[in-house]
């Protein structure tokens, strides 16, 4: 069962609330990783795209090992490298399968991929990085930007990442001063600005989940 009160936070964003994901189906991490969750996008997204309108429905799983590949082409699309924080360059298979294996072994990361349509469409990433403090990250499929999702995605993310995490756990992103699309995105998303720093040597905007 969801944690409902970690889900319903009631954040009011523009026209667009986030305070009912309604969720068709319920499912429980722990029991059944590979199950799907279901949320209706009615209202959520601004104007109707044929993609979506097709069922409204924005569907979330976690990552399987099947994601492998659809990872590494969203890894190297060049709005990604251009915006991540560690290498510019394109990433070799190699380099991206060792570091999928770590990540997936180390028990510090979780990834939900998002499905329209039964295609994926994007990634919300979660890393922890100190106790009590996990990173967030997202990226969105080329062919599915500037339709509005990423904000829909990043709040769905963090509210599920909130129900399996420890109570604690503050969800910290960083963002590149020059990335405007999102920093706008993550405020819609019910994000707060605290600070701007230097975050892997270049200056960034801090954000915490409210
Ligand atoms: C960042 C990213 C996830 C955003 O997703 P997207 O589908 O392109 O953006 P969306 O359509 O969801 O739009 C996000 C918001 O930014 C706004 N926006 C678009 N261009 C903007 C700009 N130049 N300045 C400010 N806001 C802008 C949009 O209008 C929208 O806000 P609204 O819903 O209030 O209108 C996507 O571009 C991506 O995958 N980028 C590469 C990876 C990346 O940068 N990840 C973030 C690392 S911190």
């Amino acid at each position: 069962m969801y944690d409902i009160q970690s889900i319903t936070n009631n954040i009011l964003i523009g026209e667009y609330s986030f305070s009912d994901h309604a969720i068709i189906g319920e499912r429980n991490d722990r029991i059944d990783p590979k199950a799907i969750d279901r949320v209706s996008l009615d209202g959520k997204v601004k104007k109707e795209y044929p993609e979506i309108k097709k069922d409204n429905i924005l569907e979330y799983r976690l990552v399987t090992d099947e994601d492998i590949n659809t990872l590494f082409k969203w890894v190297n699309d060049p709005l990604v490298r251009k915006n991540s924080f560690y290498n510019k360059k394109r990433i070799k298979y190699d380099e991206h399968k060792m570091w999928f294996r770590s990540r997936m072994k180390s028990g510090d990361c979780v990834i939900y991929i998002f499905l329209i349509n039964s295609e994926p469409i994007g990634q919300v990433r979660f890393d922890k990085a100190a106790e009590f403090k996990s990173e967030i990250n997202i990226s969105v499929d080329s062919s599915f930007r500037d339709k509005g999702l990423s904000s829909v995605m990043i709040n769905i993310a963090s509210s599920k990442y909130r129900t399996i995490s420890q109570a604690k756990t503050m969800i910290v992103a960083h963002i590149k001063l020059s990335n405007m699309k999102s920093l706008r995105a993550f405020q819609k998303a019910g994000f707060i600005m605290t600070k701007t720093c230097i975050f892997k040597n270049q200056q960034c905007y801090e954000l915490i989940f409210n």
